[in-house]
């Protein structure tokens, strides 16, 4: 039977080969993040982090790594981070844990963004993932009226905060043959601070599969 955890953390495990000394590394969030985090503490190398969490930067300090406040930083050398879906273009959906604002954040500021994860995240359609939305509290109401015409079904998340203090709808069922205009859609409602939909970001993907990982690079795969 496959060990996804196993998968994760051979995923993690490879992909940390990438970081140098002297690197600033964007630490992603969820449990193959976190496994990431654990073999980069493991290498003891000279390096600085920011996080894509608090969960995640509490792990990369205990473990020893240093972790510098990312409103001080405004390029990383590499991001490291899960994915909840992602296709053969590199294009994911994120944010099971939440966590996707700070994710693309981090991403958007760095030099190589690379996804970690086990085989059941890849997927020949993004559409059938779950797509997380974080809203403003005090757009709770409204914006939700305007993600039910953009979604099947809307489910917020019950007592649950983002780290930046929003609420989180996840949005089932939607249409994957335009994911930009419904990126574009999403951050045109008033109210909306951000979604899981990653589109651009990521340059390389490392997919663990029953102990044997494949990398991905955006632009080199088949599509
Ligand atoms: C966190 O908000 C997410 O974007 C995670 O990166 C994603 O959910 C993957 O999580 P796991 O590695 O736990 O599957």
């Amino acid at each position: 039977m496959t060990d996804r955890d196993a998968d994760k953390r051979l995923a993690a495990a490879t992909a940390v080969d990438e970081v140098c000394d002297n690197m600033l590394v964007g630490l992603g969030t969820g449990s193959t993040a976190a496994h990431a985090i654990a073999a980069l503490a493991a290498r003891k190398l000279r390096i600085d982090a920011v996080a894509t969490s608090e969960a995640s930067a509490a792990l990369a300090t205990s473990l020893g790594i240093r972790v510098r406040d990312f409103a001080t930083v405004s390029r990383v050398d590499l991001a490291i981070d899960g994915a909840d879906a992602i296709d053969a273009r590199l294009r994911a959906v994120k944010g099971a844990g939440g966590a996707m604002l700070r994710e693309k954040v981090v991403a958007a500021s760095a030099g190589r963004m690379i996804v970690i994860a086990d085989g059941s995240k890849r997927v020949a359609r993004l559409g059938g993932a779950p797509l997380p939305v974080e809203i403003l509290p005090f757009a709770a109401a409204f914006a939700t009226s305007r993600l039910a015409q953009l979604f099947v079904r809307c489910v917020e998340r019950q007592d649950y905060r983002t780290d930046n203090g929003n609420i989180v709808i996840d949005g089932h069922g939607w249409d994957d043959a335009a994911p930009h205009a419904l990126a574009d859609a999403l951050m045109a409602i008033p109210g909306v601070v951000g979604h899981g939909l990653f589109l651009s970001e990521i340059d390389a993907a490392y997919i663990a599969d029953d102990g044997i990982v494949t990398r991905l690079e955006r632009g080199r795969n088949p599509r």
